[in-house]
């Protein structure tokens, strides 16, 4: 028995396949390295000792998905790959609607085929749009600012009326806050393409001279300091809560959702200045406009995640800090050294 990892080799595919994997799972990862290594497949190999199985696919290809299924023994699969830059997803939106929609329903369609009940999806706290925090699970859906929060929003739609009509299937929805840093090893992390979108790996390539300096989005927000708040998570905790989620599928059925956060939202000044406190490394910054479509303050409430699956991070914004670093110093053009 193995657990499929579609986009498997990416940031958080990569985490999980090692934390599965060191907790006694088989993994197929299946990725098409549009937006991700295939070095991480060794990378995985030298942490965990074991090479993890590998298929170069599109899993918009029906066919291709089929074969992955023919050729192992899938008893469960976690369904990260998708089209995930919002900003691009304003300008594309017809490629990430048809992407990240089509990918999960030929998945979704394969398991059906071959007797597959149980399914993991990588949502986003995104679909909760603009609403006070501490978000929780309860809270309504929807008013997401860009087509990249809506695909998260109809497939968690899609599955929910799966497992609705399906009792046998068990579903389970992991709403991600801000995933950050890195494997303790330093060898797999954030490795995004041209232009950070985000906050940490555009901070790790500042401190890494690789940029000169970072732009702050804005400091008059009604927060703190004026500067953005959101619920940072580390990597290795929300890969944590992937396998809390796999042993809760596999015990039940039914549709259920989760949040992976952390519960405390900390501002970009704070980052900034605990990435230089505990690294002891400067990043310089200016303060710009703000980014259209960025909220003042998101953070997880994550009280259902800790009573129902028995998970809560560990991490705090200082290991967040630390690993990252660690990652980008080791690794200063990512996987293509
Ligand atoms: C964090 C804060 C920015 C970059 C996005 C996606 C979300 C999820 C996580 C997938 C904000 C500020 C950022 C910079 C800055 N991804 N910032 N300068 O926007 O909260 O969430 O990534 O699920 O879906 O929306 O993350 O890291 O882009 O921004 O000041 O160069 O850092 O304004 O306050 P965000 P982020």
């Amino acid at each position: 028995m193995a657990i499929l990892l579609t986009g498997g080799a990416g940031f958080i595919g990569s985490h999980t396949a090692v934390c599965l994997m060191q907790a006694g799972y088989d993994v197929v990862l299946a990725d098409n390295f549009s937006n991700s290594s295939p070095k991480v497949v060794g990378r995985i190999a030298e942490i965990t000792g074991k090479t993890p199985v590998c298929v170069e696919a599109d899993v918009c290809d029906k066919e291709a998905v089929r074969n992955i299924f023919r050729a192992h023994d899938i008893s469960a699969v976690v369904h990260f790959a998708g089209l995930k830059a919002v900003g691009e997803s304003v300008q594309k939106p017809l490629e990430y609607y048809r992407n990240n929609l089509d990918s999960a329903l030929t998945v979704l369609e394969v398991m059906r085929e071959f007797g597959c009940r149980q399914f993991v999806f990588s949502s986003s706290a995104t679909v909760y749009g603009d609403q006070p925090a501490p978000l929780n699970e309860s809270a309504p859906t929807g008013g997401c600012s860009n087509p990249y929060g809506w695909t998260k929003f109809m497939i968690e739609k899609i599955l929910i009326d799966a497992a609705r009509a399906d009792e046998t299937l068990s579903v389970v929805l992991l709403r991600y806050f801000n995933p950050i840093g890195a494997h303790e090893s330093g060898r797999i992390g954030e490795d995004p393409q041209g232009i950070p979108n985000n906050l940490m790996p555009y901070i790790t390539q500042v401190a890494s001279g690789r940029r000169e300096k970072l732009t702050v989005f804005g400091n008059d927000y009604p927060t703190p300091d004026g500067t953005g708040v959101r619920d940072y998570i580390h990597v290795c905790d929300l890969a944590e809560g992937h396998r809390c989620a796999l042993e809760y599928a596999a015990a039940h059925t039914g549709c259920e959702v989760f949040n992976l956060g952390t519960g405390h939202g900390y501002s970009v000044l704070d980052m900034v200045h605990t990435f230089t406190r505990v690294n002891g490394v400067d990043v310089p910054y200016v303060i710009g406009p703000r980014r259209a479509g960025d909220l003042a303050t998101v953070y997880a409430a994550c009280d259902k995640a800790k009573e129902v699956l028995g998970w809560q991070a560990q991490r705090d914004l200082e290991a967040m800090c630390r690993d990252s670093w660690n990652w980008q110093k080791k690794n200063p053009m990512g996987y293509d050294a």
